[in-house]
């Protein structure tokens, strides 16, 4: 008990001093958070439905911040700010997408997301678009259907991208039956925060279940995007897709800061065929070193036939093994507290 009673203590001293060196949160925000919608009757009105375009950076974002604004309750009682609501980390990742470069056209045939202004188009060739689409629409969805929004889903219509609209899925019923196991996960998530008797590891499991199974049907669903890329992106999003199972095995805390530190390590932008980790000029370190550990994982689970994976699967098994990892990651990224 008293072992117990010191790790709460060291914990939430972590917690206070990185909030301390932080002033103000909101500078951890994702691009245009406050642009985006924050409630369903911010987007526009048509027939009595609320038109949600996903393929407007603001539209996919304002359904995060959506998610966001009506689960901070539930997560409250873990610390200050909705800082440490775990869905934090889906907005940032797509955030980064965007900043990235990785939204736009990657063709180089259309405009889309490539305008020299900020554009807000998001291309349904990019290949981190259609993935996020599953991490995005179909929680938020997920999350109408649970009541946590106090929204109906006939008050939503989603509009379909301009090609391959019979790979995506556009209201409740539609996603509940092409993708019922994904959709139930999420509902699972939704509903287990809204029980008095929820916990912050309960939440953190569920999620990571829900947001792992939502990869599997667009990472097959999408390979022939890889052809727009260079060899060197192609592998990086294979590799990435692979590190999120190992990440979500490992539960790690997806809260705004450490979500917000995670990301630093990632590529800056769309990856070129001369862009050779860990010999890119224009990355930190921290960059190279990241890609060439990714590109180490994805062999590791490929040669082995994703055995690694079932292997780490049991070595994550116990809270204490997550801890010792969760250390030795914000070790590795210069983050630790
Ligand atoms: C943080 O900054 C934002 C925008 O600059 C401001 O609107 C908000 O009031 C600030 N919050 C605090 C707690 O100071
Ligand atoms: C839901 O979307 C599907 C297509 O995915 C469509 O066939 C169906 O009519 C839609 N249902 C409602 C209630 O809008």
């Amino acid at each position: 008990m008293a072992v117990l009673a010191s790790w709460v203590w060291v914990l939430a001293g972590c917690f206070s001093a990185a909030v301390a060196r932080i002033s103000n949160i909101s500078v951890l925000y994702p691009p245009f958070w406050e642009e985006s919608p924050e409630q369903l009757s911010d987007y526009r009105l048509e027939d009595g439905k609320h038109i949600i375009n996903p393929w407007i950076f603001t539209d996919r974002m304002g359904m995060y911040r959506i998610l966001l604004t009506e689960t901070a309750t539930y997560f409250a009682r873990y610390g200050p700010e909705n800082e440490q609501n775990l869905l934090w980390g889906l907005p940032l990742q797509f955030g980064w997408q965007y900043q990235t470069g990785r939204l736009a056209d990657p063709t180089g045939m259309r405009d889309c997301g490539n305008e020299l202004e900020e554009s807000l188009c998001i291309s349904v060739d990019s290949w981190w678009a259609d993935v996020n689409y599953y991490l995005s629409v179909l929680p938020f969805l997920a999350a109408v259907d649970s009541g946590i929004a106090g929204l109906s889903p006939e008050q939503i219509t989603i509009l379909p991208p301009p090609k391959d609209q019979m790979r995506f899925c556009y209201n409740v019923s539609g996603c509940q039956s092409a993708f019922p196991e994904t959709m139930n996960r999420w509902r699972d998530f939704f509903q287990y925060m809204q029980l008095p008797s929820s916990d912050f590891d309960g939440l953190l499991k569920k999620l990571w279940d829900a947001h792992t199974l939502s990869l599997e049907y667009p990472t097959r669903a999408f390979v022939d995007r890889y052809n727009f890329y260079s060899d060197q992106e192609a592998s990086f999003e294979k590799n990435w897709a692979i590190t999120v199972y190992y990440l979500g095995e490992a539960r790690l805390p997806t809260t705004l800061i450490r979500a917000h530190s995670f990301q630093r390590g990632l590529p800056p932008r769309v990856l070129d065929d001369i862009d050779i980790a860990p010999f890119i000029p224009d990355f930190t370190p921290l960059q190279n070193k990241v890609l060439v550990t990714l590109n180490l994982l994805g062999d590791i689970d490929r040669y082995s036939g994703s055995l690694s994976l079932t292997i780490w699967e049991s070595l994550m098994s116990t809270k204490f093994a997550r801890k010792l990892f969760l250390n030795a990651f914000e070790e590795f990224l210069g983050t630790s507290p």
